[in-house]
């Protein structure tokens, strides 16, 4: 492929003139293009022919579950390529044109696993193309019956695109490190209101036979899986000058009230690291099927419901979707090897939040309870298994391949230890500078060390010896320098857990006053086999059944499903028929599938009811465990 030296150049950034191509006021971000960067689970081949704004024209169908219309795509190609290739999976494309409407030759390749289709499409000179198209039962969209509403009465929408659902309703080039720009102009019936991760465009216009039509913005070039829609009877509320929530009428009083320390937040993550760079921080709060706790969609973080503990206990979640408005948005892994840098980067920053808001004890219980986890996924996955590496090698490196206990969580210490050797306010300059320098961009762990040893380590030998940072991306297991969590953060809670073993009770009054974090210790160290007459005591006591707190009530379905414990069924049955957290969910199942005759037929019979309720993201993980 003979690439041209303008294209080059475009490639690294510089505003060369492109002709009279249309995209040339776009901001564009260069392409990576070294190996390290490159992600298999795209078709696209950037440089050759890449995508640099979207623009959707789609209607909502509801009673069919299907998006239909357009999708105008604004293409960087080197001046002698034939073709430009798109990701799609189960998309129904009934045409391709020009900027004048004239058809284009196009084929869509055979389905790959996990990959789906490759739309090839020719474009000799034309350089923007329309995809006309339809998706139907898409799997980054869950379409909810009015029963699966907090309201009742109207049907919503909800998209996941992370990490490769987007290209199931957007025909575009769906990889990380391929940044655009993008509009949409949605339509909706009446009278549900649409928003997406995107600037709005002024109030809804009629659109006949009682819909309307939504139109909204992004004009940073942003990865496409941060492409997000939801659609339902939703209202907002303001909750700062920059910031505020989406939720359904009677969920946004509750949903207000937990979320009352988010302009806060927005002010501690810039006073940390530097301008907030996306206008407006807005949040949704979702229906309890949402797959995830949340996701950082820019402008619109999306949030599960059953964040909401009533005391504001569980917005460490908030402060991590926040957090990603700066590693992972701003600073995107280039592919799905280094998730890491999106993850671990925020999980630190997230708990840097939470100390400038709610003081160092909560945060170094936060921290302590991370630990724990990636302790934990060491133990399961053994020390030199290479899933426990933040850079995950290719045979390992597929989208959501990762173990959180990992990615999130010895990610976060990793960068707690360099803050440690090198002090807090080195660091902090050099994370600041860091997505400064490489805001909106995308990143590899090589290029992450890099950046570390030129602006933080400057050659400084016994420095560089100290920080063990090849050890750290491209080893397993944990390196001898890891900064450990203050033992001080759960002394009290680990010693009721050891006297536990002894006495077989809890105090009751001590619980009382435990944080939602100790809470969620003691029930993490608690002997793992208990009978019945102690875990009905344990929930008798400290009335773990009917708890508020989501985090806690999970981990005590838990364990009670890992004793067989059978007054615990109706109450696990009751979570997973409204919730459908994937990290509550899979779980859960998983727990009843490990007791032999006992759970497997209360989790088929539980899941044949369930199943249809979930997204197809939980679906796809509860699959594997339970068919
Ligand atoms: N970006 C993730 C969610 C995600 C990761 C979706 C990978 C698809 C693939 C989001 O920011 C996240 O980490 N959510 C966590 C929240 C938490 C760690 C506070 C979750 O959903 O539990
Ligand atoms: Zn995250």
């Amino acid at each position: 492929m003979r690439l041209l030296a303008s294209f080059l150049l475009l490639l690294a950034g510089a505003c060369s003139p492109l002709g009279d191509t249309p995209q040339t006021a776009a901001i564009v971000s260069p392409i990576l293009t070294t190996e390290d960067a490159k992600d298999p689970f795209t078709f696209a081949q950037p440089e050759v022919a890449r995508v640099t704004h979207v623009a959707l024209n789609l209607a909502l169908d509801f009673d069919t579950q299907t998006v239909a219309g357009s999708a105008t795509l604004d293409i960087l190609a080197a001046d002698d390529a034939d073709t430009v290739i798109l990701d799609s999976n189960g998309l129904e494309i009934s045409g391709i044109t020009d900027e004048g409407g004239a058809p284009l030759a196009f084929t869509v390749g055979d389905a790959v696993e996990g990959k789906g289709s490759p739309v090839t499409v020719s474009i000799d000179g034309t350089r923007q193309i329309t995809v006309v198209y339809s998706a139907r039962n898409a799997e980054a969209l869950q379409w909810l019956a009015p029963q699966q509403t907090a309201g009742g009465k109207h049907p919503y929408l909800l998209s996941q695109g992370q990490p490769t659902l987007n290209r199931t309703w957007i025909p575009t080039q769906d990889s990380p490190g391929i940044r655009q720009t993008w509009e949409a102009r949605i339509i909706a019936p009446e009278p549900l209101t649409v928003v997406m991760s995107g600037l709005v465009m002024g109030e809804p216009v009629a659109a006949g036979d009682g819909k309307r039509a939504f139109t909204f913005k992004m004009d940073k070039p942003v990865a496409p899986y941060l492409i997000a829609i939801a659609a339902g009877d939703i209202v907002f509320k303001e909750l700062g000058p920059r910031s505020g929530v989406w939720t359904e009428p009677v969920m946004l009083e509750r949903a207000a009230n937990e979320l009352t320390d988010t302009e806060k937040m927005i002010d501690a993550a810039e006073k940390l690291y530097g301008p907030y760079r996306w206008g407006r921080y807005d949040m949704i709060v979702l229906p309890p099927s949402f797959p995830y706790g949340g996701m950082e969609n820019p402008v619109m973080t999306f949030l599960t419901p059953t964040f909401i503990a009533g005391d504001k206990s569980l917005t460490g979640l908030v402060a991590h979707e926040l957090a990603h408005s700066w590693s992972g948005n701003l600073v995107t892994n280039a592919n799905w090897a280094d998730s890491w840098l999106n993850e671990g980067t925020t999980s630190y920053f997230e708990n840097r939040i939470i100390e400038e808001l709610y003081g160092a004890r909560r945060a170094n219980q936060e921290a302590a309870l991370s630990f724990a986890e990636m302790e934990k996924t060491l133990a399961e996955e053994g020390v030199t298994n290479p899933i426990t590496q933040l850079h995950l090698p290719p045979d390992l490196a597929i989208p959501d391949g990762g173990a959180s206990g990992i990615i999130y969580d010895k990610g976060a210490v990793f960068l707690r230890t360099v803050e440690t050797i090198v002090g807090r306010e080195k660091f902090d300059a050099w994370l600041e500078s860091w997505f400064d320098r490489h805001a909106f961009q995308p990143a590899t762990s090589a290029m992450f060390l890099a950046d570390m040893r030129e602006n933080l380590v400057k050659g400084d030998a016994a420095l560089e010896a100290k920080l063990m940072l090849d050890e750290w991306v491209y080893q397993p297991g944990l390196p001898s320098n890891a900064v450990r969590p203050d033992p001080a953060a759960f002394a009290e809670v680990d010693a009721a857990a050891a006297a536990y073993a002894a006495s077989g009770t809890v105090d009751p009054a001590a619980w009382a006053k435990w944080t939602a974090a100790e809470r969620q210790r003691l029930l993490a160290k608690l002997p793992r086999e208990l009978n019945d007459q102690q875990l009905a005591a344990l929930d008798r006591e400290l009335g773990l059944s009917k708890t508020g707190n989501n985090e806690v009530l999970f981990l005590w379905l838990e364990l009670a499903l890992e004793n067989r414990y059978d007054p615990a069924v109706p109450a696990a049955e009751k979570f997973l028929s409204t919730v459908g957290r994937r990290k509550f969910v899979a779980p859960l199942f998983e727990a009843l599938m490990e007791q032999g005759a006992w759970g497997p037929p209360i989790a088929k019979r539980i899941y044949a009811k369930t199943r249809p309720t979930y997204h197809a993201v939980t679906q796809g993980t509860v699959d594997k465990l339970v068919m």
